[in-house]
């Protein structure tokens, strides 16, 4: 099929907070244009709301009424630097809590008139539940909603709490757009009374990496802040936040879950150029080049890291991408696990110890916070433990650099791995679990047209690998990721004021895992999940006169427990074709 027949065409007006500065690299064009653009286009009064959405697999559900509540109903209007909303939750009366197999949280929103793309975070007890960014709205309304399985956070769920949301808005005449969110939890009965197991596998349980739910959940998050979220900030390559806690003395196992989104001069990371290109050619684009990881410590202890996915919010690179289909990740960013069971044994002593976390060449700012997930052992007041060995070799991390004023190729690569075993003694009997962590990172970068182009390619894939031996049988854990990003992005000057904008993205997340234990049996999945976005704009003076959008997008989840397909494709708010399905490819 002929590219230009996926294409719509359409014609709207635009507004430029800043003018695209014309001595800087292409790339700075891009992201100026990634957070500042705004549209005001010409709607018809009569055009419906758009309903925005992200392409996941629908959550598998038992087939039993839910008991709803409705948490929190609120307004995000003028928020920014204040407080988040609270809400007191408690547990739905008239559900039988004990059998509940299944946990939803629902977001719902609306807005109406012009906004940016909004991060927030939503917390229960200090742990959070859902980080994630706001659709922009259009003048004729819009509304979208997100929905998470939260089973795993069902300890949290059984007692009252405090729910916590902060999501920075700024309202004014220009960004009208107020955001109206109701929160509600669902809860699912189980169908029928199941045997329960210490590990039971459960295909509908895989995307969390989880069997059953941790007895307890910790935040490491920050206390109460008054104008912010709960999330710590990390705003450079030395800064680590750290965050103090003591943990029960009877846990078994133990695994840290790490939630992060990058913004500011590190929204677009993985196209930041290396400092010695900026320096040479005067620019003042955000710089530190494109390699970043999230290092996590326990008592200045390196025990994990997190090589992030390029999550590209509502507003990034081009918004005319993500109009209804969203980017992958955006609406509900992944959390990243940490098996942190081989350390067990030095925090079991009821002492106080410290998470830290740092961001390898961090630029202002990243938000980052975490929950600790402990297994606790009903039997028994005290569990003890110690670990058995520790690796953490020296990452390898190289730049090749080639440019000539402002053209030139980057090629920068960089892998670790982090290896811990430890035994950890309860009624389960002692217990030996091995954790591996391998990534690996490649990003080629080129500049050319005098800096008015660049292409990224870049490929990130990570590694985690968990086996506990337990006295009678084996627990296996394994999940590879791959994250490609390919962006082609072109600014054509016509010397008159008017240029040409020249977009190509391809976006993936692929994941494949494995999880069980030798006496159940395992269970494994495979997900393939890509977005390819094109944009060819003409911008005169302050708008656009013309404009080709179109993303595309493919998700494909093959699993043990059910598969799930869809293929979908988007321009202007138009959906040019959309099919989805629940048969299996195959390819897992
Ligand atoms: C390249 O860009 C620089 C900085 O904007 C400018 O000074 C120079 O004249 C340009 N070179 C060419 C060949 O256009
Ligand atoms: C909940 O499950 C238990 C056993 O698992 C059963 O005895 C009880 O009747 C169930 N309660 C409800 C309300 O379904
Ligand atoms: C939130 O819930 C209230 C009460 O049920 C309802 O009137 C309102 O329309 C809901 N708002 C959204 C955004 O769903
Ligand atoms: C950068 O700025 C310095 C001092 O202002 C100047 O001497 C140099 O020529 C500039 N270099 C470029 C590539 O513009
Ligand atoms: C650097 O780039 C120039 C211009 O493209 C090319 O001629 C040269 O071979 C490159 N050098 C290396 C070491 O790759
Ligand atoms: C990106 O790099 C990978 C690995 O080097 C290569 O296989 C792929 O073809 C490149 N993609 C593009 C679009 O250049
Ligand atoms: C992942 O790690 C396991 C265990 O170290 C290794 O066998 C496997 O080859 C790795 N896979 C990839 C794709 O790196
Ligand atoms: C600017 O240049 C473009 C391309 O040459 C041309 O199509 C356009 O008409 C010109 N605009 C003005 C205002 O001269
Ligand atoms: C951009 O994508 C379109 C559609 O896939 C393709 O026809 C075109 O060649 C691509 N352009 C560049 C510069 O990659
Ligand atoms: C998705 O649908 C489009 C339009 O029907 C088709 O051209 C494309 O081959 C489909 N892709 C897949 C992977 O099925």
């Amino acid at each position: 099929m002929a590219a230009s027949s996926l294409l719509a065409f359409f014609t709207f007006s635009l507004i430029f907070l800043y003018q695209p500065s014309t001595s800087n690299a292409n790339l700075h064009k891009t992201k100026l244009l990634g957070s500042q653009l705004l549209l005001s286009q010409n709607e018809k009064q009569d055009t419906p709301i758009t309903k925005y959405f992200q392409v996941t697999k629908p959550i598998k559900l038992p087939k039993t009424k839910p008991c709803s509540t409705l948490v929190l109903q609120h307004d995000f209007g003028f928020t920014f630097g204040l407080p988040p909303a609270f809400a007191n939750y408690t547990p739905p009366r008239d559900c039988p809590s004990q059998n509940i197999s299944k946990i939803v949280l629902e977001w719902k929103a609306t807005s109406k008139g012009r906004q940016f793309d909004r991060i927030f975070g939503v917390w229960l007890g200090g742990v959070e539940i859902l980080r994630s960014c706001t659709a922009e709205p259009r003048a004729t309304g819009i509304v979208w909603s997100v929905e998470k399985d939260i089973t795993r956070y069902s300890s949290l769920l059984k007692n009252p709490q405090t729910l916590a949301v902060y999501l920075g808005n700024l309202v004014d005449s220009t960004y009208t757009g107020i955001y109206h969110v109701n929160i509600t939890f669902h809860f699912y009965p189980a169908e029928q009374e199941q045997p329960h197991h210490m590990f039971k596998p459960n295909s509908a349980n895989l995307e969390s990496g989880y069997d059953s739910p941790a007895d307890i959940v910790l935040p490491i998050s920050r206390n109460l802040p008054l104008t912010d979220g709960l999330w710590f900030l990390v705003q450079s390559p030395t800064d680590v936040q750290l965050k103090e806690f003591t943990i029960p003395q009877n846990g078994y196992r133990a695994v840290l879950e790490v939630y992060v989104s990058f913004h500011q001069k590190d929204e677009f990371w993985y196209g930041n150029p290396p400092n010695d290109y900026i320096v040479a050619n005067n620019l003042t684009v955000p710089g530190n080049g494109p390699f970043r990881e999230i290092l996590i410590s326990l008592d200045g202890v390196v025990v994990g890291a997190v090589y992030p996915f390029t999550v590209i919010y509502t507003g990034g690179i081009n918004p005319l991408l993500w109009r209804p289909i969203t980017g992958i990740g955006s609406f509900d960013l992944p959390s990243y696990d940490i098996e942190v069971t081989p350390f067990l044994g030095k925090i079991l002593d009821g002492k106080e110890h410290k998470f830290g976390f740092g961001v390898t060449n961090a630029l202002d700012v990243w938000y980052i916070d975490a929950n600790l997930h402990i297994w606790l052992d009903s039997k028994s007041v005290e569990t003890k433990g110690n670990l058995i060995k520790y690796e953490s070799p020296t990452p390898v991390v190289s730049l090749v650099s080639n440019f000539s004023g402002l053209d030139g190729t980057f090629l920068t690569k960089a892998s670790r791995s982090i290896y811990s075993s430890g035994w950890v003694e309860s009624s389960h009997g002692k217990v030996v679990t091995h954790s591996t962590q391998e990534f690996s990172f490649t990003n080629f970068m080129q500049m050319g047209k005098n800096g008015s182009l660049q292409i990224l390619n870049q490929t990130i894939n990570s590694n985690y690998s968990v086996d506990s031996k337990l006295p009678s049988h084996i627990y296996k854990a394994r999940l590879f990721q791959n994250f490609p990003l390919y962006l082609y992005s072109e600014n054509v000057g016509q010397g008159n004021g008017s240029y040409t904008l020249i977009t190509n993205l391809s976006l993936g997340y692929n994941e494949d895992r494995i999880l069980g234990q030798s006496r159940f049996g395992f269970v494994s999945s495979s997900l393939k999940n890509v977005q390819n976005g094109q944009v060819f704009i003409v911008v005169k003076g302050n708008s656009v006169t013309s404009a080709l959008v179109s993303t595309q997008q493919v998700y494909n989840f093959d699993g043990t427990g059910g598969c799930y397909f869809r293929n979908v494709s988007s321009s202007n708010y138009i959906i040019l074709y959309d099919k989805s399905g629940n048969h299996c490819s195959g390819s897992n």
